[in-house]
């Protein structure tokens, strides 16, 4: 697997940044494999599109999401939506995640997960994946 350098994890979370987001959707064609979550790409039409966003809850993890962050074929982000502050669920925002958690908590965060503003003190967190052409496998 290629390294990422710090350089290009602030490029790429820059122009994440700046993607108009679609609504999230419910994720669709979504099983349950070897203890592994596998999301069928092809039943997520969200997912074609760079800024295309799914939601679907997993036992281990809550609430996740998964953006479309690029056209390669690894070009997504699978994120924790539990805030890192307090364990509120995050809700989209027009171009990222806004922390709804009342008095102030006001975090703020990237598509793609990466912190901006507010209380938290780290990005909603990364969740491992592997991608194919046809597959998005959790692990
Ligand atoms: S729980 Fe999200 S900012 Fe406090």
């Amino acid at each position: 697997m290629a390294e990422i350098t710090r350089r290009g994890f602030i490029c790429a979370g820059a122009a994440v940044a700046a993607l108009a987001a679609a609504p999230a959707v419910a994720a669709t064609g979504v099983k349950t494999v070897a203890g592994k979550t596998v999301v069928d790409l092809a039943s997520n039409k969200a997912l074609a599109k760079v800024g295309g966003v799914v939601e679907l809850s997993i036992a281990k993890y809550g609430k996740v999401a998964v953006v479309r962050t690029s056209k390669s074929i690894n070009g997504y982000s699978v994120i924790n939506l539990s805030c890192p502050h307090a364990g509120v669920v995050v809700k989209q925002s027009s171009g990222g995640w806004l922390c709804p958690a009342p008095r102030g908590h006001g975090s703020e965060f990237a598509l793609n997960g990466a912190r901006k503003a507010g209380l938290a003190a780290s990005d909603l967190r990364s969740i491992k994946f592997t991608a194919t052409s046809k597959t998005l496998t959790i692990a």
